[in-house]
């Protein structure tokens, strides 16, 4: 076989005369009859190669016809500049060409089933079906590198920092991160059954008993929940964890980590990255994962509407609702489609509804002689208006819009509406990334059956002594923190509860008593009474950030092997079948339930 000298995309100017041998596929042939062009691709990048007549042996020109894209070849030639004429600046080879004299067809290939060449649009499914093809095309492999130099980076840092790389186990027993486990039955214990981890959660803290005091792992993670254009069945985390510290020292890391990652694309992170309260985010933006790309920031009316006579308004000021508005600066741009549109956008999103007040663009500049256009302008008084012209500070040309339902629908669709309104206007992001913590999220949460953690039950409180989870709990903050990019949550962690008094009685506050507390996890409680240290760490969506710093639409860009919509893998075909003799030995039987129309 014929061994490459050098990568095909690394050719210059400057070895013009050598001779050269390269590997690669053929990524385009012209065949002009005497003179054969073919673009050789490796990994390195794409090289013409020429096989003229009139200079090379007519074995070797015999065979450059048979050659088809795809087709994997060795070669040797004279690296040869091109004619002033075909030099291609567009390439980083463009001033060079390899004139072949050796010719060797290491594998054919059947007609590509799309082109790895042309961008044409293909089905996902064909792509993933045919997954390697589809990773050919440099687009893909831009975007493994780039994942590569991160966790590299990652690694390089998290090592000069002093934390272990250890690995945990993949087979466990249940991890509580709040999605469905995916299960492995045992064969050796019938009707028992592995769960696969949703994160390393519990082997960390455990670590931290052990004395590791920095751990970290590039660790993957299984979660059977519903899957998302960010989220997959199966990703993977940088998971950290370390000893004796607070929320500032994992903080510093993570941030270490990101800088790092981001230095891979010259990009330079604020020093430190800003925080806010949960608080704060919720009632500036509406979203406990702010986008601060842009400013559209939400206004609380709801003290002003209290009296009013549009009925919608009054009727949710005085029943403990809230009124939160947006000044969409020179929003008269939005037709009336776009407003019908947003109202739509609302109504999706669980609101009843969502009113607006334009500033007609050619009002007068006195507030009191203000133009609008509204349905909703004429319940209010004119001194009301101006108070909430003044609110907002609005003036001619701003689009006011507004949300009036209990807290939680008021926030969260406001909060929606504001990027909504940007995608509309094509609002410019105020830089291309745009970072913040999110810190003091509430420690409790009110679901369907009851309380439950908002984080993690492993969470340690924002409190002086246990006997304040005696008081209002839903008042109670966590020390829990989220690191956001653009709108996105890259990652999440807190300060952990280290001691076995505070766990126990957070865990029976989640309704979880001592008996099922145990049976899930009392390898946890145990060491918390062996001397386990104070500890807290984070992991960061390692997926997300590849995704986010590539620029992709989806997760599954940046996974070489990723599960469909439905979690299913159309390379392999997974899930399948097994067989009976499988299932006899596992001491399981399938009954399958028939699921009527
Ligand atoms: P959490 O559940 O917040 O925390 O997960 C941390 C980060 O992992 C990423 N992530 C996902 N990425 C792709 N697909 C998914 N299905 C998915 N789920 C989560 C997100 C998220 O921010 N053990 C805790 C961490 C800790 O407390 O230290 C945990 O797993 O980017
Ligand atoms: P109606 O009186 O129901 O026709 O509503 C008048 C305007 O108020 C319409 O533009 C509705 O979209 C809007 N609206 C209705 N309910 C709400 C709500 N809960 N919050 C905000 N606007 C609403």
């Amino acid at each position: 076989m014929i061994k490459r000298s050098i990568p095909c995309g690394l050719i210059r100017a400057s070895h013009i005369g050598q001779t050269v041998s390269l590997n690669g596929w053929v990524h385009r042939r012209r065949d002009h009859g005497a003179v054969i062009f073919i673009d050789l691709r490796d990994r390195s990048g794409i090289v013409q190669v020429t096989i003229d007549a009139s200079r090379s042996s007519e074995a070797v020109h015999n065979l450059a016809e048979t050659v088809r894209s795809e087709f994997v070849l060795g070669l040797k030639g004279t690296v040869i500049a091109r004619s002033s004429d075909t030099v291609n600046p567009k390439m980083d080879t463009g001033e060079i060409e390899i004139e072949c004299h050796e010719l060797e067809i290491l594998n054919t290939s059947k007609t590509p089933v799309f082109s790895v060449a042309d961008d044409e649009e293909v089905d996902e499914s064909l792509k993933l079906k045919y997954r390697y093809l589809d990773l050919r095309k440099k687009s893909h492999l831009d975007k493994f590198i780039l994942r590569h130099k991160i966790v590299q980076a990652a690694r390089n840092y998290l090592d000069k920092e002093g934390f272990l790389d250890v690995e945990t186990p993949i087979l466990n027993k249940s991890t509580p991160e709040g999605a469905r486990d995916y299960l492995v039955p045992s064969r050796v214990n019938p009707g028992h059954f592995f769960a696969l981890p949703q994160s390393p959660q519990l082997f960390k803290q455990i670590l931290m008993s052990a004395g590791f005091e920095r751990y970290y792992q590039i660790a993957k993670c299984f979660r059977d929940e519903d899957l998302r254009a960010d989220r997959q069945p199966e990703f993977t985390q940088i998971d950290i964890e370390m000893s004796f510290v607070d929320e500032d020292d994992v903080m510093a890391i993570t941030e270490g980590v990101l800088r790092e990652s981001f230095s891979t694309i010259g990009v330079e992170l604020p020093n430190p990255i800003p925080r806010m309260t949960w608080a704060e985010a919720m009632s500036r933006f509406g979203s406990d994962k702010p986008d601060l790309r842009y400013d559209l920031e939400l206004v609380d009316i709801s003290d002003l509407c209290k009296n009013v006579e549009f009925k919608v308004f009054n009727d949710v000021a005085n029943s403990g609702g809230m009124i939160k508005g947006l000044n969409i600066k020179n929003g008269f741009t939005l037709s009336r489609k776009n407003l019908d549109d947003l109202v739509e956008f609302s109504r999706k999103h669980g609101a009843k509804g969502m009113a607006w007040i334009t500033i007609k663009e050619d009002s007068p500049v006195n507030i009191d002689q203000y133009e609008y256009s509204s349905p909703i302008v004429k319940f209010f008084k004119p001194e009301e208006l101006r108070t909430l012209m003044e609110r907002f500070g609005a003036v001619p040309g701003d689009v006011l819009v507004f949300i009036a339902d209990k807290p939680s629908v008021a926030y969260d669709v406001t909060g929606r509406l504001r990027l909504e309104i940007a995608k509309v206007l094509g609002l410019k992001p105020k830089a291309p990334y745009m970072f913040t913590w999110v810190t003091d999220f509430p420690m409790f949460e009110k679901g369907q059956e009851g309380i439950t953690a908002l984080h993690h039950p492993f969470t340690m409180p924002h409190i002086q002594s246990v006997d304040d989870l005696d008081g209002d709990l839903l008042a109670i903050n966590s020390r829990a923190y989220d690191i956001i990019l653009n709108g996105v949550e890259l990652g999440g962690g807190s300060i952990r509860i280290h001691r076995s008094d505070l766990q126990m009685k957070i865990l029976n506050l989640l309704s979880i008593d001592a008996e099922s507390a145990n049976e899930k996890f009392g390898f946890l409680l145990q060491a918390l009474e062996f001397g386990t240290p104070p500890h807290g760490g984070l992991a960061l969506g390692l997926d997300r950030l590849v995704m986010m710093m590539t620029g992709s639409e989806s997760i599954r860009d940046v996974i070489a092997f990723p599960k469909t919509q439905s979690a299913t893998c159309p390379l392999t075909n997974a899930p399948g079948a097994v067989s009976l003799a499988q299932l006899k030995e596992l001491g399981l039987r399938i009954k399958i339930a028939v699921v009527e129309d």
